[in-house]
């Protein structure tokens, strides 16, 4: 035993099983763009599908601290240090929120943490991609937590209350974020030929899998449509990614650096970007664990897991001893 906090399995849920009345009470609450609360019943499917979602965003904010963690001590100065600190601390940040958010849903975060390291729970495609240079982590910054942001900004009205909410401050998190990796990639794309070509190279490598980061699209996700009728999800992949080429390509003008697709271009017709291809094959292949850091991304978590056994340990003696006294003391 390692963890202090209540098992959630032992709560009592609201039962899944279908119930006409608590069908209409749910299917009311979504009509009127209310949110679904842990008490309230919910379709099974409902609940897996959030617990299946939260918990693979919590993964990867945990994994995604990865990238940019080996950074830290590397970071070009001690200003740059102590702002790479407090963005990778965020991320930690935000995975606690969100298994503490799917946790309301009856999952216990040994099981989700389980799930992670045995392989069978997935994360975000593009934090099994390296950072090999400083600009790396600009791009990160600016692309990643940027599509990060076109993603979560329509989350924070997701049905679901615990997710909805958590998702508020997550977003301001993700802002700070972006901008700090853009201003790195504007110092480098304004410093000299070598830094400017840097930045290039970065945005070079990480703009497409920054695209995959929406997933497959709309015609090969078949469970979108459901968490859209759920109000889970409230725009297509194809939408979200619309959105973000479309913020994007102003943003890379005023970086002074280029986007490496050449079938962008503006289409007056659609009032939106219009851009190529993505390799979705290579999503695919990453996705079944052959990125090129796939492997070395869960072996460094499993032993960060096995090298803070103890720290879970000292945390339990210690809430246990604080139980026991305040048992005292309540008895006094
Ligand atoms: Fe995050
Ligand atoms: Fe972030």
């Amino acid at each position: 035993m390692t963890d202090t906090r209540p098992d959630l399995r032992s709560v009592e849920q609201p039962s899944d099983a279908p119930d006409t009345e608590a069908q209409a009470h749910f299917d009311a609450l979504l009509a009127a763009d209310e949110r679904i609360e842990p008490r309230d019943w919910m379709p099974a499917k409902y609940r897996k599908t959030l617990v299946r979602q939260i918990s693979q965003h919590a993964h990867s904010e945990i994994i995604g601290m990865q990238p940019e963690g080996a950074w830290i001590s590397r970071a070009p100065s001690l200003k740059r240090k102590s702002i790479l600190i407090a963005k990778v601390q965020d991320e930690a940040g935000h995975g606690l929120y969100l298994y503490s958010a799917a946790e309301t849903l009856g999952t216990t975060r040994e099981e989700m943490n389980e799930q992670l390291m045995s392989g069978k729970a997935k994360y975000s495609s593009i934090f099994n991609y390296p950072a090999l240079t400083w600009a790396d982590v600009g791009a990160i910054g600016w692309l990643v937590d940027g599509a990060a942001i076109c993603n979560q900004v329509p989350l924070c009205r997701c049905s679901y209350g615990p997710y909805g909410r958590a998702m508020v401050r997550v977003c301001k998190e993700e802002s700070f974020h972006q901008r700090q990796g853009w201003e790195i990639l504007h110092a480098l794309s304004n410093g000299t030929p070598e830094q400017k070509a840097m930045a290039q190279d970065a945005v070079n490598r990480y703009y497409g899998p920054a695209l995959q980061m929406f997933g497959p699209p709309d015609a090969d996700s078949p469970n979108s449509q459901q968490s859209m009728a759920w109000k889970i999800k409230r725009f297509s992949n194809d939408e979200l990614r619309q959105r973000f080429v479309d913020m994007m390509v102003p943003q890379a003008e005023a970086l002074g650096l280029t986007l490496p697709d050449p079938d962008l271009a503006w289409n007056e017709a659609r009032g939106h970007y219009d851009y190529g291809d993505l390799d979705w094959d290579e999503l695919k292949a990453v996705i079944a664990g052959n990125g090129p850091c796939n492997t070395q991304r869960m072996a460094h978590k499993i032993k960060a897991h096995e090298d803070g056994a103890w720290v879970r340990e000292a945390a339990a003696a210690y809430a246990r001893r604080h139980t026991s006294t305040d048992a005292t003391l309540k008895h006094a």
